[in-house]
């Protein structure tokens, strides 16, 4: 019987789709927790050709515990928490899953654009307690929705805003050549390429760009102050694109109304600042980094991860999600270098 490749996964993705996982049956699957050190550990003592990760960050003892050849197989489509040089340069390929959980983090974002809007954190907490506490909410249709970065994300988000509400949608986009399909088929009514005028009418904004180092806190004062007093902020992207700093200064001060974020500076959340805790203000709605994580989503993303995996291995490059995609061009292409672990 042939060997099963070695991957390790780590927990909470496992877990989102324990089923999916455990009917895998060429490949040994083991769990580790989600921190590198667990990761690595695990990584070494079954000799892993590959993992299957979430959102953590990983800048340590990964790329030299894998194997040149392997694979590091994102459960999900942001890859900020990946060194993708070092990846390469070790020889080990890169996956993410795009085009599985595009309506699910599209439908929280609505879902947090709605929350904010109507108050539903404040409403839950006071009928929870016992107190009847009315008070006045809001309407969406014809309002301004900005959306930064349109994206697969960000255009559905769109849809769902103009049809489904009736919000007159501003797409941010640097893209070339997207106005015409954000109009005709996404329900956009215009398009800009600076967030400066996109930002200057907006009630609502709701942001879908990568973290990387030229977007690290671009959400913070200087871009605040392009919007108009009472704008709310919806973050389902990555937390490092906002200062969290900035963004308490803006809630405390009444520039910003609200904000409804699922994904923070730190998780599980901490407050990037001491003394600038955004739970204790009134006007903000938190959810644990849950916009893909719906129960239809993550039998997707494992599906994906785990096509990845078996399409590196199997030397079909061609089929991969490739993150890294100059391993292509590497000399020895096409040499997968799996060999059964010692037993
Ligand atoms: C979720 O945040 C992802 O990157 O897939």
């Amino acid at each position: 019987m042939p060997c099963q490749l070695p991957i390790v996964v780590t927990e909470p993705e496992y877990l989102k789709a324990r089923d999916i996982f455990a009917a895998v049956s060429d490949m040994s699957i083991t769990v580790a927790g989600r921190l590198e050190a667990d990761v690595v550990a695990k990584v070494r003592s079954v000799g892993a050709w590959g993992v299957i990760l979430g959102v953590e960050t990983y800048t340590g003892d990964l790329y030299e515990a894998l194997p040149s050849g392997g694979i590091i197989a994102r459960f999900g489509v942001g890859h900020d928490g990946i060194d993708k040089s070092r990846a390469t340069a070790r020889g080990i390929y890169v996956t993410n899953t795009p085009g599985v959980l595009e309506d699910a983090v599209a439908e929280h974002a609505a879902a947090l654009l709605l929350g904010v809007c109507k108050s539903l954190g404040s409403f839950a907490i006071s009928m929870r307690d016992g107190r009847w506490a009315p008070s006045p909410t809001r309407e969406l249709r014809g309002r301004p929705l900005t959306v930064v970065g349109c994206g697969a994300i960000g255009r559905r988000l769109g849809r769902i805003a103009a049809h489904g509400f009736g919000m007159q949608v501003t797409g941010v986009e640097t893209a070339a050549g997207q106005t015409e399909e954000l109009c005709n088929n996404w329900g956009f009514s215009a398009v800009v390429n600076t967030l400066e005028e996109g930002l200057r009418k907006a009630d609502f904004v709701s942001i879908h760009i990568p973290s990387i180092p030229a977007t690290r806190h671009l959400f913070g004062e200087k871009v605040f102050a392009m919007m108009p007093r009472g704008t709310v902020l919806i973050n389902t992207a990555r937390g490092a694109v906002v200062d969290e700093g900035a963004l308490f200064d803006a809630l405390s001060s009444g520039h910003l109304s609200g904000t409804a974020l699922d994904v923070f500076e730190s998780e599980p959340y901490v407050p990037a600042v001491s003394g600038k805790d955004l739970r204790c203000l009134p006007n903000v709605l938190m959810t644990p980094h849950v916009s893909s994580g719906t129960v239809e989503a993550c039998g997707r993303l494992a599906r994906a991860a785990i096509r990845n995996v078996r399409a590196a291995r199997d030397g079909h490059f061609e089929a991969l999600d490739l993150v890294n995609r100059e391993m292509l061009s590497l000399p020895g292409d096409g040499q997968v270098q799996f060999m059964c672990p010692p037993v």
